[in-house]
C-alpha cells in the first residue's frame, strides 16, 4: 500500500549531473521519487537517494518518443500516487558542426528535448489540471536564447523548451498547476562528455 503521507516527485535525467541533484532536492524536502534514465545506471542514483529516506522507483527508458513516455506514465501510474511535483530534465547535446553530425543523432537530440518531454508533460499535466494541482518544472536552458555554432540543434531544442514553458504557464495560470523553466548556465556534468562538447567559457548548454 502506497504511503500517501509523502507527496511524489517524477524526475527525468536523474541518474547522473542536474537530475541527480533535483531528486536530492525533493527527497530532502519530503517527496518519494520515481526517477528515469536511459541506461541502467539509475539503480545507481535510486540507491544513493534511498539514503535520505525516501522511496525510490526507477525504471530504465529511453525518453525519446511517446512510446518510452506511455511506459514511463505507466510505471508511474503504478504507484498508486498522484505526481506532485514533475521535473522533466531528461536530455542530450551534439557537438560539431550540423552537417558533420550524425543525422540520427541529431534526431535524438530533438526527440529526447522535445517529443519525449512533451508526451509526458500532456499525459502527466493533463492528470494535474484534472486535480487543479501540481508543478512541472522543465530543464531548459540558457543557451535557449543563443544561436549555437557547433550545437545547432541542441540549442534549437533549449529555444523550444523555454518557449514552450513561458506558454503552458500562461495557459494553466487560472489553475492549481505551476509550471517553471529551469535554465542553468554552464554546469560541470557529464553533458559534455557524452555531447562530445568543447568545454569553455563561451560554451553553454
Ligand atoms: N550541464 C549543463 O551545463 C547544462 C546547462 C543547461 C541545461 N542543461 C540541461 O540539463 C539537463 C540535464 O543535463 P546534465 O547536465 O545533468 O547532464 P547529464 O549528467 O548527462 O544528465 C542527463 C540525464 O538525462 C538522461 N537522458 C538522456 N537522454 C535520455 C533519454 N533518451 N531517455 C531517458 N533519459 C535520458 C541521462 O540518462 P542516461 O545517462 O541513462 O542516458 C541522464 O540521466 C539536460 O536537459 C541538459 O540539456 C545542462
Amino acid at each position: 500500500m502506497a504511503d500517501t503521507a509523502r507527496p511524489l516527485a517524477v524526475v527525468t535525467g536523474a541518474s547522473s549531473g542536474i537530475g541527480l541533484e533535483l531528486a536530492k532536492v525533493a527527497a530532502g524536502e519530503g517527496y518519494d521519487l520515481v526517477i528515469a534514465a536511459d541506461e541502467p545506471d539509475i539503480e545507481g542514483a535510486a540507491e544513493k537517494l534511498r539514503l535520505k529516506g525516501a522511496t525510490v522507483d526507477a525504471i530504465t527508458v529511453d525518453l525519446s518518443d511517446v512510446e518510452g513516455a506511455e511506459k514511463f506514465c505507466k510505471f508511474i501510474a503504478d504507484k498508486g500516487k498522484p505526481v506532485d511535483i514533475l521535473l522533466a530534465n531528461a536530455g542530450r547535446g551534439l557537438g560539431k558542426g550540423f552537417l558533420d553530425q550524425d543525422l540520427n543523432e541529431a534526431l535524438h537530440v530533438v526527440d529526447t528535448s522535445i517529443t519525449g518531454t512533451i508526451a509526458l508533460i500532456h499525459k502527466i499535466g493533463n492528470e494535474m489540471r484534472a486535480r487543479d494541482e501540481g508543478r512541472i518544472l522543465i530543464t531548459g536552458s540558457i543557451a535557449g536564447f543563443i544561436p549555437g555554432t557547433y550545437q545547432a540543434v541542441y540549442n534549437g531544442t533549449k529555444a523550444f523548451l523555454n518557449s514552450f514553458s513561458f506558454a503552458l504557464r500562461e495557459e494553466l495560470e487560472d489553475t492549481g498547476v505551476t509550471v517553471s523553466c529551469l535554465m542553468p548556465g554552464a554546469t560541470d556534468t557529464r553533458f559534455f562528455e557524452c555531447a562530445q562538447m568543447w568545454h569553455g567559457p563561451d560554451s553553454t548548454p
